[in-house]
């Protein structure tokens, strides 16, 4: 099978490692791709945002799957584009895209579907949104209604930081604060089965313990020892599934990566927020982990055939992603920084290197963007996947270099789940 894959990031790394692993996958190609996928793929200088474009490359290839890895072009239609041509593509289209798209929207679908979620309103007035803030109290969620890369969700106790933060938005969606350790659940979906992958937990927060502005997450790890037995079936059953039938009532059956971002509540799960794809660094430990073959799973649910495939499944043992950001993050990004020691690392067996900001220059590889790369690596279990992480850190380096020291320290999750969010 010959496959493409669009984006650029860390995800579509991981995603084209795990793909040129499967051995049904005869090519992979990207665009436009990263120097870091260049070393399993052959790019294409595409724009993911080209729907058209994106098609074209796809027959020109001659890809039998397409998979769409990030937010926006999925938002944009790129997926109906290759579907169009008569590509089969991994990704939901425009209209169940808005899951993602649009907060309203998916506390829309949740609310119709009966999903266990925080309790919400959508404000556009300030008087609106000062309302919501004293019906559900402290510490105040308010998140910006448009597509924000993760970053556009405001958690705080002081009810001016909250008015300040909706002002700036055209339309927010006030919320119920949910307490408890908070986890992601990749769904592979064909519209009506949904196949779960590993539970796995994403650092959000920049700073050690915790501290500091949500970032589109600093570190990762699989498996959740501390998750309770049968969740996953808990967020089958009372999430994914009415999901799934409700996108299919509204005439827009979700096919690709439902992302459920959950907190485990005293009352069980209850969903924090939908994505459309995969999340990154989330997915990368679960990739690292995966033991079936990814293509013909990804190309099963493209093809509305997932019944015909076995559960994906999983090696023993755990992995740990430790992002390394550029100076300024999350505020900013520095490009431009030299990048040393990857190369120490190319042939570890149980490390590898994920590119997401980074470019090849006449001066070597240098930073592109504010999350540069991440060190993954798989041990027997999380403390040792953990350490191997650490040590492949300390052996890269670029000016401004910056990375939390705590990622999956603390089994639990306690300190994502608890001390950031007071
Ligand atoms: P989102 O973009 O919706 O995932 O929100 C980003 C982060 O804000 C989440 O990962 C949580 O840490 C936090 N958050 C969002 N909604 C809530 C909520 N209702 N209760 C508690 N924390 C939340
Ligand atoms: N890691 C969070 C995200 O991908 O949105």
């Amino acid at each position: 099978m010959k496959t493409l894959v669009i984006g650029t990031g860390g995800r579509e790394h991981a995603l084209a490692l795990a793909l040129a692993k499967d051995p049904a996958v005869r090519e992979v190609h990207a665009a436009p791709g990263n120097p870091g996928i260049g070393e399993v793929a052959t790019l294409h200088d595409v724009d993911p945002m080209d729907g058209p474009a994106v098609a074209a490359l796809a027959v020109a290839v001659g890809a039998e799957l397409v998979v769409v890895g990030p937010e926006a072009p999925l938002v944009a239609g790129v997926a109906d584009a290759v579907r169009e041509a008569g590509v089969a593509c991994f990704g939901p289209s425009r209209a169940a895209a808005r899951l993602e798209g649009s907060k309203a929207f998916s506390k829309e679908v949740m609310a119709a579907a009966g999903v266990p979620t925080a309790g919400s309103r959508t404000c556009t007035l300030p008087a609106e949104t000062a309302a919501a803030l004293d019906t559900f109290g402290a510490p105040y969620v308010v998140k910006d209604d448009a597509l924000a890369a993760g970053k556009g969700v405001v958690v705080t106790s002081d009810r001016d930081e909250a008015l300040a933060h909706a002002a700036a938005c055209e339309r927010v969606v006030v919320e119920e604060f949910l307490d408890g350790p908070e986890f992601s659940l990749f769904v592979v979906c064909d519209g009506q089965v949904g196949r779960p992958l590993l539970p796995a937990q994403d650092f959000k927060r920049v700073f050690d313990g915790g501290r500091g502005p949500n970032t589109g997450g600093m570190g990762s790890y699989a498996p959740l020892t501390w998750l309770p037995e049968g969740t996953v079936e808990t967020v089958l059953a009372q999430v994914v599934e009415p999901t799934l039938a409700e996108m299919r009532r509204r005439g827009a059956p979700f096919v690709g990566c439902l992302y459920v971002g959950l907190a485990l509540t005293a009352a069980g799960p209850r969903v924090i927020e939908f994505n459309c794809r995969f999340g990154d660094p989330d997915v990368q430990p679960v990739l690292a982990l995966l033991t079936s073959p990814l293509g013909a799973l990804l190309k099963a649910a493209a093809d509305g055939d997932l019944a015909g495939v076995p559960e994906p499944t999983f090696a023993a043992g755990a992995s740990v992603s430790v992002v390394m950001a550029s100076a300024g993050y999350p505020a900013g990004s520095s490009t431009g920084d030299v990048i040393v020691g990857t190369e120490t690392l190319a042939g570890e067996p149980d490390v590898d290197v994920i590119h997401a900001g980074t470019a090849c220059t006449d001066a070597g590889l240098v930073t592109a963007g504010g999350r540069v790369l991440a060190v993954r690596a798989v041990g027997a279990d999380v403390a040792d996947a953990r350490a191997k992480a650490y040590e492949g850190v300390a052996s890269i380096g670029f000016p401004g270099a910056q990375w939390r020291r705590d990622i999956a320290s603390e089994p639990l999750g306690v300190v994502e789940g608890a001390a950031s969010r007071g």
